[in-house]
């Protein structure tokens, strides 16, 4: 049995509903099933099963997905773990070498976490250490935090790992994979982390994915060297510290997101326990999804600087998307988190009392932001802020960012409820929000056209031959579900099926999202929505050339642009019905 035919086996044997029922009371509705959501809380039931499709969607904090999303998510494992332990359950019999793909990315792990011991030990004990030490020491990172985090050293020898590991060939070959050594000409091997201290992370479940290392050169570039991704290592979807912090943000059902290690080092040193770190990345959908699953009450901690201010507009954008609105620190210009607690004594109280006075909600850090901007340039602050905004799908924030809005600028809901105009789920929500296909290609097409071909797969082929693979855009998250659902159809495999449950949930997501009123108007405004973008961009690619000075004036050359200008600019002005 393959890897695939064992998923599916287990799809088919493992009834949904009576998983979930081990975790939810269920009321049966109709064709589904509802109960009181396990991943927030609520006092009405909007967790919603569908026993024949084998998904569920909670229309409150909106996670979605099938049987082994929920039990990944119920019980924090990750997908493949989920898949083993429900075999064992649903007693099918495994063939151990199927897992050799889990059994290698175990294996990759253990020697991480060999290095990593092998790095804490040195800046324990090493002579060379002793300036890391004083590095840490000057810190002010405490030795009980050193081990906690078994924080290490890599001596600048550059070949120590590969005489580490020398013994064991197999052990070379995956020091290699993990990027952490690396062929040189001589035939011998190099290591990547020189002089560096060490900063081993680990995933959810404790194993040791990758590094991170500083330089002890205040001029070394570049200051951080991460490793590089690998299987096991996925600087998008990691949080720094969640192993050692994850109990504590459930428990408070509150975090704290920073984006340096020694910020998050330095919080949990004073006490701040529900926190986690980026890892050298800007915060990702993956990130606000996983975090999502722990903690409702969020609050972004950036550094007081332009750069941090923006990377929070940024990750208010995202917590939106996902129903979310977070608190924002505002540090005093300059400093970062680090730096700001370790300028404050431990006499002037509890890092949450001392943070209280610089936290604002999203939406009054917002207002200060663009305090100054909505009078000088009123239009430019209004679309900057719908483009902020326009993710929002939870019907009930985003009323309330409309009526932020419509105050902030003085001008009537109405207009601004036309301006986001995006997609409002629930069928209970005044019908004057319900959004037309119109608007939704307006806002997010990926989405709509990605809901449309999970609803009606018949016409796929269509919309594929009428250019829909030519216009996906690569920023929207939609176009990779597009492209993947896409080859499923092609393939003759059920969506169902498809190993990722990050596909798993969107499909299940866009499932659940009420139907086209008008299937056939629909179809022909994407249709069109299709033929318009794949015009627009060959426009684009036009006015580049002219831009470059690469055109040629052939006649030929002239005529053809000029046929494909006026096809577009008919199409522009072809109203869509
Ligand atoms: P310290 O100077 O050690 O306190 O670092 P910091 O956390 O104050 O650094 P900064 O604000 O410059 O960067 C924040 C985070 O961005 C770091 O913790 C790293 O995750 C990441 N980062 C900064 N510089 C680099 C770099 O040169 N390369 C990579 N990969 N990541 C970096
Ligand atoms: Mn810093």
């Amino acid at each position: 049995m393959s890897f695939e035919e064992l998923y599916s086996e287990i799809k088919s044997r493992l009834n949904i509903l009576d998983l979930v029922s081990q975790y939810v009371k269920l009321k049966r509705v109709g064709k589904n099933y509802v109960g009181l959501c396990p991943f927030h809380s609520e006092r009405t039931p909007s967790f919603t099963v569908s026993p024949d499709r084998g998904i569920f969607k909670c229309f409150g904090c909106g996670v979605a997905g099938d049987v082994i999303t929920f039990y990944m998510k119920i019980k924090g494992l990750d997908f493949k773990q989920a898949i083993l332990d429900l075999a064992e359950r649903c007693g099918i019999s495994v063939d151990e070498s199927l897992f050799a793909q889990k059994r290698k990315e175990k294996t990759l792990a253990e020697l991480n976490y060999k290095v990593a011991r092998f790095y804490h030990a040195q800046l324990l004990r090493s002579e060379e250490a002793e300036k890391a030490r004083a590095y840490l020491k000057e810190r002010g990172i405490s030795e009980e935090t050193v081990r906690d985090f078994m924080l290490g050293y890599a001596s600048s020898n550059g070949r120590i790992l590969s005489s580490l590991l020398r013994v064991d060939a197999k052990e070379i070959k995956q020091a290699e994979e993990l990027g952490l050594i690396r062929r040189v000409e001589d035939g011998g091997y190099i290591d990547l982390f020189r002089d560096r201290v060490m900063i081993p992370i680990f995933n959810e479940a404790g194993e040791c994915v990758g590094f991170a290392g500083r330089t002890l050169d205040p001029k070394g570039e570049p200051k951080y060297l991460n490793s590089p991704d690998s299987q096991i290592f996925k600087k998008s979807e990691i949080l720094y510290g969640l192993f050692q912090t994850k109990k504590q943000i459930k428990q408070k059902g509150k975090a704290y997101i920073v984006e340096g290690y020694f910020d998050l080092l330095t919080l949990w040193q004073r006490g701040l326990d529900n926190v986690v770190a980026t890892c050298g990345t800007a915060l990702t959908e993956r990130h606000v999804a996983k975090l999502k699953n722990l903690a409702e009450d969020i609050t972004l901690l950036f550094d007081g600087d332009e750069a941090g201010r923006k990377a929070t507009l940024r990750a208010i954008s995202l917590f939106i998307a996902q129903g979310i609105l977070p608190n924002c620190v505002v540090l005093p210009y300059g400093e970062d988190p680090d730096s700001f607690f370790r300028s404050k004594g431990e006499v002037e109280g509890p890092p949450d009392a001392i943070l209280a006075s610089f936290t604002f909600n999203a939406l009054e850090f917002i207002q200060k932001e663009y305090q100054e901007k909505v009078l000088s340039k009123p239009k430019s602050a209004f679309e900057e802020l719908v483009e902020l905004f326009k993710s929002c799908r939870d019907p009930f924030l985003k009323k309330r960012l409309i009526s932020f809005l419509a105050t902030l600028f003085d001008i009537p809901s109405q207009e601004v409820a036309k301006a986001l105009s995006t997609g409002i789920e629930r069928d209970e929500v005044s019908e004057e929000y319900r959004e037309t296909v119109e608007e939704g290609l307006c806002s997010h097409p990926y989405r709509i056209i990605a809901q449309y071909l999970v609803n009606y797969p018949k016409e796929a082929q269509t919309l594929k031959e009428a250019g829909l693979l030519e216009i996906l855009d690569d920023s929207s998250p939609y176009t990779e579900f597009i492209r993947t659902l896409l080859s499923a159809y092609d393939a003759g495999v059920d969506p169902q099926e498809i190993l990722d449950p990050f596909f798993q949930e969107i499909y299940s997501d866009l499932f659940f999202s009420p139907p086209f009123e008008d299937e056939r108007s629909a179809f022909e405004q994407i249709l069109h929505f299709i033929m318009k973008e794949r015009a627009r961009l060959k426009i684009e690619r036009i006015k580049e050339c002219l831009e470059k000075g690469e055109v040629s004036f052939e006649k030929g050359n002239i005529e053809q642009y000029l046929y494909q200008i006026k096809h577009t600019l008919r199409l522009k002005s072809c109203k869509i019905t």
